[in-house]
């Protein structure tokens, strides 16, 4: 009987795979260690040496966010899976969600609580410039919200939400409060626990350097009795419930949820673990260390960051405001053709205004920012000497 189609020709071509230095906002690159823990023989998702490590897991992130929460995990997705875990758990239709907005992430997380049934209003800022205090006050006032969701680290601009009130500010107005710390988690002071926010998630390729796909979240116990007591259902992959029980962040025995990457875990598990024999103080001071150098090899070169406000900006991605003369996208794409050097545009609102570069994990130290200002010095002698 005839086989259609054909065997493919192109899937029998061997895999090699250039490397590449990867300084976007994400994900960056793997330390060896991390790479070597990924290539360990598969194991069954609840053979005893996985729960092992998801409990390994678990106490990682117990540091990481600086939190006592029984309910932190890692769920099996991206970055964008953490956000909607948390709009979902923590929101029923009908409730308001009062959204910071001043960069691409507000947006998107708008587009998943509608989707999940909840009114939007904006706490709206202009791009690049956090809210205060007294603005959110009044947004709460105003909208009464269920949930609040605030970005620590907005990659589209390089911004950095200050959290210091915020919770209590949240609290005040019985609210939830969601942040969303995937581009700072590990790279920028973050406390869960002491500024009292609710849900948080973290990008496991970004500051941390475990690959993509395996996303650190936390919930409070305020954020858990709103996911026992609520009155609809969440999406099943996403319930919280019943993952919590799946991690064993309950006390019962461990429940099948889903079938867990074991190579994800192999590979986060190692990533903490590089964190915590670091610490997070020095992780902190090597991201900032390494965006201060930054920083000023950008001004020697007339270069401008995107966000002005040293209080504001981020250590571990940072904007640079595109010259008026050049072309972003082909700058972008001589970087990789001649030097395997990744670095990106903007994003969202940013897109044709910036030039954004990612110093983080194993990233971040001073021979990567060097080299990455050097190819970037080149690239704009030789765009402003082709235009001559
Ligand atoms: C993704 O997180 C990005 O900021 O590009």
């Amino acid at each position: 009987c005839a086989v259609y189609p054909e065997p493919p020709k192109e899937i029998l071509r061997p895999v090699y795979l250039p490397e590449k230095l990867l300084t976007s906002p994400g994900p960056c690159n793997c330390s060896d260690r991390v790479l070597q823990s990924l290539s360990q023989q598969m194991l069954g998702h609840l053979h005893p040496e996985i729960c092992q490590l998801m409990d390994d897991i678990k106490a990682g992130l117990w540091y990481a966010f600086q939190t006592r929460n029984r309910l932190t995990l890692a769920l099996s997705t991206s970055g964008h899976g953490g956000m909607e875990a948390c709009l979902d758990n923590l929101l029923e239709p009908g409730e308001t969600a009062l959204i910071a907005k001043c960069g691409i992430w507000g947006e998107r997380a708008a587009d998943m609580a509608n989707r999940s049934g909840a009114n939007i209003k904006f706490l709206e800022t202009a791009l690049g410039v956090p809210f205060d205090l007294t603005a959110l006050e009044k947004a709460l006032a105003k909208h009464r919200p269920a949930v609040v969701f605030v970005t620590h680290a907005e990659s589209s601009t390089g911004m950095k939400q200050p959290l210091e009130g915020v919770g209590k500010l949240v609290h005040k107005y019985e609210a939830l409060l969601i942040v969303d710390a995937v581009a700072s988690l590990g790279g920028e002071p973050f406390f869960m626990d002491a500024w009292q926010v609710d849900a948080a998630y973290a990008g496991s390729q970004k500051v941390l350097g475990a690959p993509p796909g395996i996303t650190p979240v936390s919930f409070s116990p305020r954020a858990e009795r709103k996911i026992f007591r609520r009155k609809t259902r969440p999406a099943y992959y996403w319930d919280l419930k019943i993952l919590g029980n799946y991690w064993s962040c309950f006390g019962a025995p461990r429940v099948y949820h889903h079938t867990i990457s074991a190579t994800l875990v192999y590979g986060l598990r190692t990533a903490l673990a590089q964190l915590v024999e670091e610490g997070l103080l020095a992780s902190w001071a090597r991201h900032a260390a390494t965006a201060v150098r930054f920083r000023k090899g950008l001004r020697d070169l007339g270069l401008q960051c995107y966000i002005e406000n040293p209080e504001h900006q981020l250590s571990t991605v940072i904007a640079i405001k595109l010259p008026a003369n050049i072309d972003g996208n082909i700058l972008i794409a001589q970087v990789m053709k001649k030097y395997k050097i990744e670095i990106s545009g903007g994003l969202g609102p940013t897109v044709n205004k910036v030039l954004r570069i990612g110093l983080m994990g194993i990233n971040a130290e001073a021979y990567t920012a060097d080299r990455v200002l050097s190819v970037i010095h080149n690239e704009l002698q030789h765009s402003l000497k082709a235009k001559i």
